[in-house]
């Protein structure tokens, strides 16, 4: 499939609007950690581009790890999940900060936090670049949130659809025609 040109995708977030969010972020992070040398947990694959400008925009030492999880978005059991790839670095007695694209249901990141709990880090905390709460199945507490966001697929800023369109700059909605089935 072809990418779409920028004018097809109804703009949501612009990508001056994201990155000044994300400074945002970034501060906060750096302002609540100050002292302390936080690990930075990435779930791939659609949070690196989040990740990656979140990273520039703090002002601490901080160390940065993967994780790749089975995802519920596939028609996956809820409450079901598998370890793609595991961290590299031992988490026990540390910070760590999840650093996901979007928390939507919520099964992805509580069996996360379930997860990263059992190996006993110092603190955890979530950082969200996009909250879709009015689709929350799990309790779960966001300590660092960019946009609450509606009840519309989007795409872009490291978000697919079948694994395209990570690349856009922006967060947009995709049009009807571009979607299968
Ligand atoms: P959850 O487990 O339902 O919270 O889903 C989280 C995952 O679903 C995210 O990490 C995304 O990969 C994916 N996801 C949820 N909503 C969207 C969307 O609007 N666009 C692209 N991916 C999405
Ligand atoms: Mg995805």
């Amino acid at each position: 499939m072809e990418l779409p040109e920028s004018g097809d995708l109804q703009v949501m977030y612009t990508e001056e609007k994201i990155l000044e969010r994300v400074r945002e972020l970034g501060a906060e992070i750096s302002a609540d950690y100050a002292g302390q040398m936080p690990v930075l947990v990435a779930i791939l694959k659609g949070s690196v581009i989040f990740l990656s400008d979140l990273l520039r925009s703090i002002r601490l030492p901080v160390q940065v790890d993967f994780m790749a999880i089975t995802s519920f978005e596939s028609g996956g059991k809820p409450g079901v999940a598998r370890i793609l790839k595991d961290l590299d670095i031992p988490v026990s007695g540390r910070p760590v900060i999840i650093v996901e694209d979007i928390i939507d249901t919520g099964l992805t990141a509580g069996y996360l936090v379930r997860n990263l709990l059992a190996r006993d880090p110092r603190s955890l905390q979530i950082c969200t670049l996009l909250d879709r709460t009015v689709r929350r199945l799990v309790d779960l507490p966001l300590k660092y949130v960019g946009f609450d966001v509606p009840d519309t697929f989007i795409v872009g800023y490291g978000l697919d659809y079948r694994q395209e369109y990570r690349n856009l700059p922006f967060i947009g909605v995709l049009p009807e025609e571009a979607m299968e089935d």
